[in-house]
Formats: C-alpha cells, structure tokens, sequence
C-alpha cells in the first residue's frame, strides 16, 4: 500500500487529473448527475477543452472553431503516451487504437456518433491524421498515406452539402477500413459507402445547398472547361441549384474544386477519368434544366413534350447520347409483361418524375463508382494478412422539419450504431460480471433494441412493410403504406401514428395525418409518408436506363449495366430499405469483430457558432446518447478487465515469483502478483477468466510500474547486452591488435629485410661495379692494345698493300716518271761524265762543272772517288822502296804537319837517309869497320856546344839500335847512345832546324848530357829515329814540339829559348848561350 502511495504521488505528475479543468474523466465526477455532467461539459467547453472521457470513451463537443490542438507538436505529446496519461483527446484515443492495432494485433474500428454538426466528419479526418502521422514513413507509404487522405476532400465534395445543421453536412455514410502491415504501416485502405441522399440532386430543402460539387464546378472550371462542358457559371441558370443559399460563408468554392482536382490527381484518377466524371456532373446539372409541356392527344391520353430541346441536344452531345433515344425514354414508358411490350406515354409529371430519377440515379451511381474507383487506387497491394482499422463516419442523427424515407434510413442506421454502443458497453458490460461471477449492482439503461426491431424485423418492421407494400399488386401509395403500418405498429410503444388504432394519439395534432412518429432513441422523429414508397422503390423507367447504356460516353454506359437489352432481368431490384438494411447489417457485423473505440460527437449549439453552449441541446444528446449510463456503469463496474493471461504476461514482471516464468495457473499468478504488488483488494476483483481492476487509476500505476521494471529490464538487458558488446569488441579489438602487430611485424622485418637486401646490393653492385670496371678498364686496355696493333697492323699491312700495289696506281705514275727521270738524268749525267774525266794525276785539280743543282752531293762524292781512286792507282805502281818511302813521309806528316813551320819545306825533299856515302869514303873506312849495323841515317848535323852555342859538324848516324856521333874530318866516333837511352826529341814549332835529344838519365851516354842539334833534314831525322825506335824498342819515342824546353847538360838543366831572330845573320838560324840557363835560339 505503502509503495502504491509513493507510486501515486509520482505518477501524479503526469496524469490527465494534472490541472484539470472540471474532471477530464466522468467517471471521477462526484456527484454524478445530469446538472454535474452539463456542467462540467459546459465549464471544459468554456476552457477550450472539447474532449473528455467516460472511462475510454471521448466525448468530442464541436468548437466551431479551429483550436490550436492539433498541431504536430501535439501529435508528438500523445504519440505513445498511456491513455490517462495527459489530458483528455481525440489524439489519446487514435494512439490507443493504434498501438493496440500494431502492439496486441487488434483490429480496431473507431466509431464516430453525433447528430449532423456534431463534429463526426472532422474528428474521423483527426483520427485519419494522427494515425497518417505516427506511423510508418517512406515513399511508398507516405503515397498510401496521401491516398487514403487525399480521398476525403473528393468524397466529400461528392457527398456533403451545406444543410441548415452543417455547412458540410455528410450525406452518405461512409465506413473506411485503413490496412496496416504486421509493422503498422500502411497498406491500403477499403472505403464502403452507405445510402447517398441523393433526392438532394434534384430538390434541396429551404436553406440547403445541393452537393458542393455543382457549385464547386461551376465557380471554380476555367472559361474553357466549363464551354467543353456546356455549362454556365451563374448559378441561377440552374433549376438544380438552389439559390437561397448558394454561398456559403467561410467556403470558396472556387479554390476547393482546384483541391479536389488536385485531390482527384493524387489518388490516381486518370486525366480523363477526371474529365468524365465532371461531364457526368455537367449532365445532371443540365438535365434538371429539362422542362416538358402539356400536349393533350387524340385519344385523351396526356401527353408531354420537351419545352426547349436545346438542352437536351447539349446533353446528348455531352454524353453522346442519341438525341431521339433520350428524347423518346422522356415520352414513353415501356413495361414488360409476360413477353409483352406495353408502351404508355409520360404525362408532364410521369417526365418530370422520369427527369429526377434520371438526375438521382446518375449522381448516385457517379457517386459509388467514384468510391469504387477510389477503392481500386488505395486498396493494398499485397496479399498478405492486414490488420485493420476501421474509421466509421455516418450521417448523423436527424430531426428537420420535414423528414423523408433518407432521415428514416439515416436514424434507423444511427438506432442500429445505437445499439451496437450499448450491447459493446453497457450491455456486454453488464453481462460479463454476471458471466465471470463478479457481484455487481445492475444500473438501468435504455436499450435500443426495440426500436431497432420495429424497423428491420423482417416480417412486421417498418421497413418489411414498405417493401412488402411495394412488391404489392395493386395500386400502392404512401397512403395504403401509413395505413398498412398502422395496422401492424399500432401497438408498439414507440411508433406513433393519429390514424392508428391506438386512442391515445388521436387528439395529438402535433401529429398530422399523412404522418408517422418514432420515438428514437435520440428522440421523436415525425416522418412524412409522402415518396416512401417511390423512394424505395429507386424506380428508373427501363427505357431510360437503356438509353444511358446506349450512350457513347463510357463511364455513363457503364453506369447503367442493366440497360444491356442482352441482360434484360424481369427480376425487381432490392428497394433501397432492403439494401440499406442489408449493408447496415453487414457493417454492424463487421464492427462487431473489432476492438471498439467510441467517439461521441456533440453540438453546442444548433447556430453552427463558437463559444455558444447550449444547456438544453446538451442535455437531450446526453440523454439520448445515454452517457449518463455509460459513466454509472463505469462506475458501478470495473474499468478495466483483461484474461488472466495476458494479464500476467503483461505485469509479470513486477513480482519476484513470476518472472521470468509462472509455472502454476494464470490467475494464481495474478493473484500472487496483486499481493505483492500490495493492491487493495477493493481495487480489483477475480472473475472466472478475468481479472477486473475497479480504478483505472490502478492500471495506470500498474502500468507505471511495468513502465519502470521495464525500463530496469531494458537497463539490465542493456548492461548485459553492452558488456557482451565490450567483451566481444574487447575480444575484437585483441584480435585486431594481433593481427596488426603480426602484420606490423611481418611490415618491419620485411623492410629490415628490404633494407638490408638494398644495403647488400648497394654494396654488391659498388663491389660488381668496381670489379667491373676494373674488368672493363683490363679489357678496355686490352681492346686499346688490340685495336692499337690491329691499327699497326693495319697500317702495316695497308703501307704494305699500298706499297704493293701503289705501281699499279696512277698516282705513282709521277714518281715513277720522276725515278724514270731521274734515272735517265742520272744515267746521262753518268755518260756525260765518262767522256769529261780529268787525267789520272792525284794533282790534277781540274773536274768537270756540275750540270744539277741536285747532284751536287753526288757530283762532289764522285770528285772524292775518282779522286782517291786516281791516288789508289798512282799508289799501285810505287816499288816496295817507294812504299817505304811514302809510308815514312806519311809517318813525318802525322807528325809534323801543321805543328812544326819546317815540315812543309820538307814535304818535297825525298829522304834519303844516307846522304853521305860512307861505304864508298874511304876517309870514313874505319867508321864503315865500326859500325856492323844497317845504316839508316848518315848525315852531317851541326852539333851545338853547350857552353856557347857555337855549332860543330859531326857525322849522325842511325842504326837498328844506336845513335852514332862521329867526327866530320876522321869519322872517329864520338858517342854512342842505345836508341833505349833515347828517352825524348824536343823541337821548336818555328821554320828551324835545331833540335834536342833526351837522354835517359843515369844512362851511360847521359854523362856528358843531352845533344842538341840543328839539321836541315831536322823532319826526316825525327821521322826516323822515332821509326826506328818504335820498330826497335816498340816505344812511341815522345816528340816535344815547343817553343822552350829544357836540356840536360852535365848537372845544368839549361832551358832553349826559340824567338823570332833578328835578320842580321840572314836566314840562317843563331844560337848563343845567354847565361847557364838560357840558350837563345834566333829564328828568322
Ligand atoms: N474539432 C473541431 N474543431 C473545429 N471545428 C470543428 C471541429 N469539429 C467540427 N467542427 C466544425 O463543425 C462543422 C461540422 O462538423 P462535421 O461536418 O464533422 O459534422 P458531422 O458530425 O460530420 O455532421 P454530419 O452528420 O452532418 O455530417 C465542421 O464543418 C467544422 O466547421
Ligand atoms: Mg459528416
């Protein structure tokens, strides 16, 4: 308890009790009665807050005025909120519809009730949008969702018109079913039409407009559409267009036929589709402009003929119509019987009534092919299984002045809505806690089902009567039918009628003759019997039907299929009560098999104003609605009730013993459930299959509580969820950073790798390189050498070829021819030469002159030849003698010549050697005895005395081995010397004869010391004394030539002067002693 008090406060903050305006839920109204419940109403109402709820009913009361409550914001507060949750509104009620649709997969209708003007058509267009809103998104849906939208303003430009309750009063019902996937998206949708008015096309009560669509054609088609259609834009020109009332304050025509235009586009009308549809319209409109005359005939028969055929002609050229057909079906009426054609003329009322019933028939039937068309463009694609949520929107409840069949139909179908309220509601409410054994105080109601019965029972209802009077042979009228009810209603308490039998209406002048009364559920309705019988019966003459079929305008061809004369059916058509009754009946079932969701529309006012409440109005529709019941069920009862089952499925969660799972019986789990949950007995009940919560305040903390586990749930399902999450990236995340690291070594070790490898090529090929270029230098060298020796070679061999083979070139021919030249020159030269030789004499120094500069050389060699050729032959015949001669006269040149200035006088003197003849002297016969050698030299020398210089004769001879010196006079031999003691000759270099010769010193014959002489034959004695001493002691005897020797005389080393001598002794040389040391020769 004490945890429910907690939750209370807090769930305070977000209840629809937060600041309330009257109590937003009636079932809270204390103290309930009619008065509270105005009221409170009144006091919301007077607040802006048109809804309010009895439990999850909404009462919607009509602002007549836009509120700023529907605006997408508020589509976002309520989108998903819990029912109770915020105040009360048409928007909380479409999401529990919905959610429960999509979430619990209940199909759902939304059943709108409310007398005309009550607000049933906008809030089924509320509902419609905040579903389009909060479901589903995307292209295609969204087209759906346009669709099914954009299907509304067609229909209701179709099928509203302006009545005295409602501007756009319905005047068809409509039942649309929306399509939803297993997602809740849209699908599709299916939309069923009940009952058009369509007496509206032709005749419109005082103060009323006929379908929008007439009057939204004619303001709203361009110049040119409206000349195709052959229309006018006055109004006035209509006789189907009332004119009271043709502008409606606040609506423009005009622009709502451009939305229904572009509404038409949208759900998929063709452009010709389109334009037929409004040619069709165009033909109702001009066909109510057709007017007949009277024309009596011969055999008294009336007869009637159309006033103006000009009309007519425009129709049939708007529907392609033969003129004469449509023309003839206005005059004649032809009924078969029994394989008979009977033909019968119209009277002007017969063509009026035929002209209408053409009118009605065709807008009807334009009508449900529009619905069909819609149908067809927003039915689902796919097969597969929908949930659905139907939106039912009828004509409302009503009461006018003069009310027809169509207010009969329409109360009879808003009884039979009636009475599915209250069998859903009250009754089943009630029935359910006797059947589930729940104590429970019964609340009274009143049930509808009787009224109900006296219109649809099938043998005496209302409307069996009508048809049974219309199928009746005989004349029929509306009169035989009052009549006919009155006999069988009579009794019914809640059908009223002054011809019955009944007294108690007798005196009742409220109710006219020709009248029948119900007592509705929403109140006494009195009905004009007048046209029920023909409304019923939905007669068009056949001739009419066919002449439409005959029509070359498709869609009206189409329109009228029974006019095909090839499917004639003699069959009467159900009457229009019979078929009403049967779609109705249809759509109760239909309803029956859905979730119901109620909204109960009521009008404020009946001056269609804002801010006008009437108390009054109020009160009856309260009434009549029985919302007053509806709450005391409500309260007496349960709010809420749901099987066991889903029950703790639901709320399992919030106890320990059933969650996860509860093994034993669904309500045990409950019960166990409400325990811990500390719910106050009070609040709920057990039922047999059911739980029943007596406060919706309690579900709502129950639901609270589920919120808030559910969000712990969510929050342990999302911890455990993210801790997986983390593990596994964690585990992703390690194994991503292995194989990153494998791959990241695998990356380094192979750059290491590739770099080592690059580094050992960079040095392998430095290395390659250099050996390389070693090589190539070797080879290069090599080549060098090679190409160089083959270049020799070349050369070589090319001199050599060249050289071989130059002769047989012309370019050598020159040099040949120069050889050639040269060579005859030469030749010449050399004959020439031949014949000019000098003589054989060596001292011949004649020679020929040179005849060439060339052969000058050559010229000269062959002078030094011939020359020494000449010498070699003049040699040749010297004697041995002579040989010796020469050989010592060459022996004295090589010595003498050019050193000593005697030699050259010498050079002719032949030597002698012995110019005295010793031998043949007898004075020297003693000298001859002495001497046993050869005798070289026997010469008279002047032998100079060293002390003065004076000079004494003395005979020098020379042998193979001694120097002899001997007197002149005796030829006594003075001295001797060995040619060994000879050691040198000194000489001067002048033109003189003396000379010395050394002695070796120690010597025998150096006692006396060195001779000095002075001979003429000085050259030729030197000559051979060295001759000889070379032949003898094979020493080169040493010759001094200079102009100042020593000499070795005794001790004294006295040195021998040369100088150039005075001329006074002539030529002839003097010597003379100067002092121990000098002797002075003077030269001349
Ligand atoms: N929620 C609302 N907000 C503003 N105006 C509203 C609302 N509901 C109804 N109305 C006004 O009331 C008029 C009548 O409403 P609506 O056409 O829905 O009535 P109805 O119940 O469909 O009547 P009928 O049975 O004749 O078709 C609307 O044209 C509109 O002007
Ligand atoms: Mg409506």
């Amino acid at each position: 308890m004490k945890k429910l008090g907690t939750m209370a406060k807090m769930e305070v903050k977000t209840s629809l009790l937060d600041n309330m305006i009257g109590v937003g839920d009636m079932v809270l109204l204390e103290p309930l009665t009619e008065e509270t419940f105005i009221n409170n109403l009144k006091k919301r109402f007077d607040h802006n807050e048109i809804y309010t709820y009895i439990g999850s009913v909404v009462i919607s009361v009509n602002p007549y005025r836009s509120l700023p409550i529907y605006s997408p914001e508020k589509v976002e507060d309520y989108r998903n909120r819990n029912f109770y949750e915020l105040s009360p509104h048409i928007f909380a009620l479409s999401d529990e519809a919905y959610r429960s649709l999509r979430d619990q997969d209940k199909d759902q209708c939304i059943l709108i009730t409310g007398e005309s003007g009550a607000g049933k058509t906008e809030a089924s267009k509320l509902v419609m949008s905040y579903v389009a809103a909060v479901c589903g998104k995307g292209a295609e849906v969204n087209q759906v969702k346009e669709q099914l939208l954009q299907s509304n303003p067609v229909l209701e430009a179709f099928g509203n018109a302006k009545t005295v309750r409602n501007d756009n009063s319905s005047r068809f019902g409509k039942y649309m079913d929306i399509e939803f996937d297993f997602k809740g998206d849209p699908l599709g949708g299916v939309i069923s039409n009940y009952l058009l008015e369509k007496s509206r096309v032709v005749k419109q009560p005082r103060g009323e407009r006929n379908f929008h669509v007439f009057y939204q054609l004619l303001s709203g088609a361009s110049e040119e559409l409206l000349e195709k259609l052959k229309l006018e834009r006055d109004f006035s020109r209509y006789n189907y267009l009332s004119l009271d009332s043709a502008k409606v304050n606040g609506v423009d025509d005009a622009a709502n036929f451009r939305t229904v235009r572009n509404a038409m586009q949208i759900v998929g009308f063709m452009d010709h589709e389109a334009e037929a549809v409004l040619e069709v319209v165009a033909a109702v409109l001009k066909l109510g402009n057709i007017e007949f005359k009277p024309e009596s005939r011969v055999n008294g028969l009336d007869e009637s003929k159309i006033k103006d055929k000009n009309e007519l002609k425009e129709i049939c050229e708007l529907t392609a119509i033969d003129q004469s057909v449509l023309e003839r079906a206005f005059s004649f009426r032809t009924v078969e019987a029994k394989q008979e054609k009977v033909s019968t003329t119209l009277n002007v009322a017969q063509a009026y009534y035929a002209r209408d019933a053409l009118a009605k028939n065709l807008y009807s039937r334009l009508f449900s092919w529009l619905v069909n068309r819609i149908n067809e463009s927003i039915k689902a694609q796919t097969k597969v299984r929908k949930k659905v949520m139907g939106v039912l929107d009828i004509y409302g409840f009503e009461i006018f002045e003069d009310n027809s069949f169509e207010q009969f139909i329409i109360n009879y179908c808003n009884e039979k809505l009636q009475q599915i309220f209250i069998e859903l509601t009250l009754k089943e409410e009630q029935e359910e806690y006797i059947r589930e054994d729940i104590e429970w105080t019964h609340i009274d109601y009143f049930n509808n089902a009787i009224i109900c019965d006296l219109i649809e029972n099938n043998t005496n209802g209302i409307l069996a009567m009508l048809d049974e009077e219309c199928l009746r042979p005989g004349t029929v009228t509306d009169d035989t039918f009052l009549e006919k009810l009155n006999q069988v209603c009579a009794t019914h308490q809640h059908f009223e009628s002054r011809m019955s039998r009944c007294s108690r209406f007798l005196n009742d002048t409220t109710l006219p003759h020709s009248c029948f009364r119900i007592q509705h559920y929403a109140g006494k309705v009195l009905y004009q019997v007048e046209g029920f019988v023909d409304k019923n019966n939905d007669l068009l003459y056949r001739d009419l039907s066919q002449a439409m079929w005959k029509a070359g305008h498709t869609l009206i061809k189409s329109l009228f299929p029974e006019g095909n004369p090839a499917k004639i059916n003699l069959k009467r058509p159900p009457t229009a009560g019979s078929q009403f009754k049967a779609s109705v009946a249809t759509l109760m079932r239909n309803l029956q098999t859905k979730n119901p969701n109620y909204i109960r529309c009521i009008k404020p006012n009946d001056k269609k104003a804002a801010h006008i409440f009437s108390e009054a109005l109020v009160c009856h529709q309260i009434r009549y609605l029985g919302l007053l019941e509806n709450v005391r069920v409500r309260r007496a009862g349960y709010a809420f009730r749901q099987a066991y089952e889903p029950c703790l499925e639901r709320y399992k969660m919030l106890c320990k013993q059933t969650w996860p799972h509860w093994r034993g019986p669904a309500r045990a789990g409950v019960e166990v459930l409400f325990n811990e949950l500390e719910i106050p007995v009070e609040e709920y009940s057990f039922g047999r299959s059911k739980i029943f919560i007596r406060n919706p305040r309690t579900l709502f903390k129950l639901e609270d509580l589920r919120k808030q586990r559910l969000e712990d749930l969510a929050t342990l399902i999302q911890k455990i969820y993210r801790g997986w999450k983390c593990r596994t990236h964690f585990l992703l995340m390690r194994r991503s950073q292995i194989v990153v690291a494998a791959w990241f070594r695998r990356f380094a070790q192979r750059k290491r790798y590739q770099q080592t490898k690059r580094s050992a090529l960079v040095i392998q090929s430095y290395i390659r390189g250099w050996k390389a270029r070693k090589i190539l230098r070797e080879l290069k060298h090599q080549k060098r050498c090679e190409e160089a020796a083959t270049t020799i070679a070349a050369y070589w061999h090319g001199t050599q070829v060249r050289r071989e083979y130059r002769k047989f070139f012309r370019a050598n021919a020159g040099k040949k021819i120069y050889e050639f030249t040269i060579q005859r020159i030469v030749q010449k030269y050399f004959l020439e030469m031949k014949s000019k030789m000098p003589s054989l004499s060596p001292i011949d120094k004649n020679w020929p002159s040179r005849p060439y500069l060339f052969l000058d050389s050559t010229h000269k060699e062959l002078k030094r030849i011939f020359h020494l050729w000449r010498c070699k032959k003049y040699r040749d015949q010297f004697t041995d003698q002579r040989k010796l001669i020469y050989e010592e006269k060459l022996e004295a040149s090589e010595l003498f010549k050019d050193k000593k200035a005697l030699y050259p006088s010498s050079v002719g003197q032949p030597f002698q050697g012995a110019y005295l003849e010793i031998s043949k002297n007898p004075k020297y016969k003693k000298l001859k005895d002495a001497i046993e050698e050869k005798i070289i030299i026997a010469e008279v020398v002047n032998k100079i005395n060293r002390a003065n210089g004076k000079s004494t004769s003395r005979i020098f001879l020379l042998t193979n081995n001694n120097l002899l010196l001997a007197d002149q006079k005796s030829g006594q031999i003075k001295s001797e010397v060995p040619l060994v003691d000879v050691t040198k000759v000194s000489m001067s270099s002048q033109n003189d004869g003396f000379f010395a010769i050394h002695l070796k010193e120690g010597s025998e014959a150096a006692s006396k010391g060195d001779f000095l002489f002075s001979s003429d034959h000085l050259i030729e004695m030197a000559t051979k004394l060295y001759r000889t001493t070379l032949s003898q002691t094979r020493q080169k005897l040493n010759i001094e030539i200079s102009d100042e020797f020593l000499v070795q005389f005794r001790q004294d080393k006295v040195c021998v002067k040369f100088i150039q001598g005075n001329q006074k002794n002539g030529s002839v040389p003097t010597c003379k002693r100067k002092n121990n040391r000098l002797l002075e020769v003077a030269v001349p």
